[in-house]
């Protein structure tokens, strides 16, 4: 599969996650998924997609690579306001604003962009991704 491809899956999976998790009454065990996927996503992207993607735009993968560290950053606020019902629903909104407007910006400029420039590395890149995503899953099952 190609990379872009196992991406945009990861987007849609976090998408669902924080669907449930603002139905959700305990939230503690959706948050720790939410955090496992979000960090893997966010590996995968950093040491396998996006240093293809800077041949193609070098500022792209300097902002991403922000907004990762901002989306990381308002996760662990997120997660440090789990008790409080009315702060961790304010909080929430913050980051899924965040999230989505970096998820927006991959869907809908860094990938087509890849896509067309990029496009005879994507398969490779694929099934490296689904390699490392693999280990990066066992790292946290040894660490749960
Ligand atoms: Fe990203
Ligand atoms: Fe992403």
């Amino acid at each position: 599969m190609k990379a872009t491809e196992l991406l945009r899956e990861d987007h849609e999976k976090i998408r669902d996650l924080l669907e449930r998790l603002k139905l959700a009454g305990d939230k503690e065990d959706l948050l720790l998924t939410v955090e496992k996927e979000i960090k893997i996503h966010s590996r995968l992207e950093e040491e396998l997609f996006y240093p293809a993607v800077r041949e193609v735009n070098g500022a792209w993968v300097d902002n991403a690579l922000d907004a990762h560290q901002q989306v990381e950053e308002l996760l662990e606020d997120l997660i440090d306001a789990a008790e409080e019902e009315s702060e961790f629903e304010q909080k929430l909104i913050g980051f899924e604003e965040h999230l989505n407007a970096h998820i927006d910006e991959e869907e809908g400029k860094i990938f087509p962009e890849a896509e067309e420039r990029l496009e005879d590395q994507l398969d490779p890149l694929g099934a490296e991704i689904h390699q490392l995503r693999g280990d990066l899953e066992e790292e946290w099952r040894e660490a749960a």
